[in-house]
């Protein structure tokens, strides 16, 4: 069975994106075709949507969800973006939609090595073409190098702690699984790790971020849309932690005062409680839009 990626604040993020009639849209985290079986029914049979991700798998399950003649998908990465637009001959679109992070198809998927508490080796790749895994990470980086990403890209108090413990074990042998680090991490925590997430949770989100270069995708997103969006078009991105959502609202606040932008949302659109029960992976989204000038 294909394991279920409900959506998020989908109604919230068509009321920004406000899909038009025969409009072309980028959908760049394609997915399993949530949000964009929503753009396409709003766009009609004569709009268009190029639907984007860097994961083969997630386009084949997009495939299936979105079958109609006027969707086009693509493997690409963010920074791809303008490369699938002019190899489509596209110059601009009418919107730009982003749902950040991982599926929960991609969480759930065995073999993909996400999870920590899968007994798998530690991969963590969106692309699996790409050549970078975590354990190539957690195994060869420099014990400073692996404290910055834990503090960097998790604010894990015990980076220090936790990298030290990677450095002393993988001198005895390398570390394959996630089991394993999930267990190193849980005993740089000890007693205090008790608590309501996991204390490998930080060091997860860490890794993958390195893994996947997700904040500098992120920023090759956002740079390129006052590029490709037409005059009135709009974007619209979902983020799932502090990271991504300050770029975002960096990006938007500098666009704005160059005049290139309007932000539609002063602040972020958050899920309300019943989303939140139905879904608990909705609960740190937030949602911020943005038109183009
Ligand atoms: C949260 S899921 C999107 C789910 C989708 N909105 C849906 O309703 O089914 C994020 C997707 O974006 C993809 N992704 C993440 N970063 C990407 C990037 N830099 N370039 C292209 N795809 C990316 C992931 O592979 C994943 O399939």
């Amino acid at each position: 069975m294909r394991p279920v990626h409900l959506p998020v604040l989908v109604r919230e993020a068509m009321e920004i994106l406000k899909p038009e009639r025969g409009g072309v849209y980028v959908d760049a985290t394609v997915g399993l075709g949530g949000h964009a079986g929503e753009i396409l029914r709003l766009i009609g049979g004569r709009g268009l949507l190029i639907g984007i991700d860097r994961d083969e798998d997630a386009l084949l399950m997009a495939a299936s969800a979105l079958a109609s003649e006027n969707v086009v998908l693509r493997h690409s990465r963010f920074s791809g973006i303008e490369d699938v637009l002019a190899g489509l001959g596209i110059e601009r679109v009418d919107g730009l939609f982003f749902d950040l992070g991982v599926s929960m198809a991609q969480l759930k998927q065995t073999g993909r090595g996400f999870s920590f508490s899968s007994d798998e080796p530690l991969d963590m790749r969106m692309d699996r073409t790409q050549a970078l895994t975590a354990e190539e990470v957690v195994n060869t980086y420099t014990m400073e190098r692996l404290a910055l990403i834990l503090r960097d890209y998790a604010e894990e108090r015990r980076a220090g702690r936790i990298a030290r413990a990677i450095a002393a074990r993988r001198r005895e042998r390398p570390i394959r699984t996630c089991r394993e680090l999930a267990g190193i991490a849980a005993r740089a925590y000890g007693a205090a790790g008790r608590g309501r997430i996991h204390p490998a949770t930080r060091t997860f989100q860490a890794l993958r971020i390195e893994v996947n270069r997700e904040l500098e995708e992120l920023q090759a997103g956002l740079d390129c849309s006052p590029r490709v969006l037409a005059k009135g078009g709009r974007i619209a991105v979902i983020s799932y932690h502090s990271l991504e959502d300050r770029a975002v609202k960096h990006f938007f606040k500098k666009a704005a005062m160059e005049g290139q932008f309007q932000v539609l949302t002063k602040k972020p659109v958050r899920p309300g409680p019943v989303e939140v029960r139905e879904n608990p992976a909705a609960r740190s989204a937030k949602l911020r839009g943005a038109e183009k000038l």
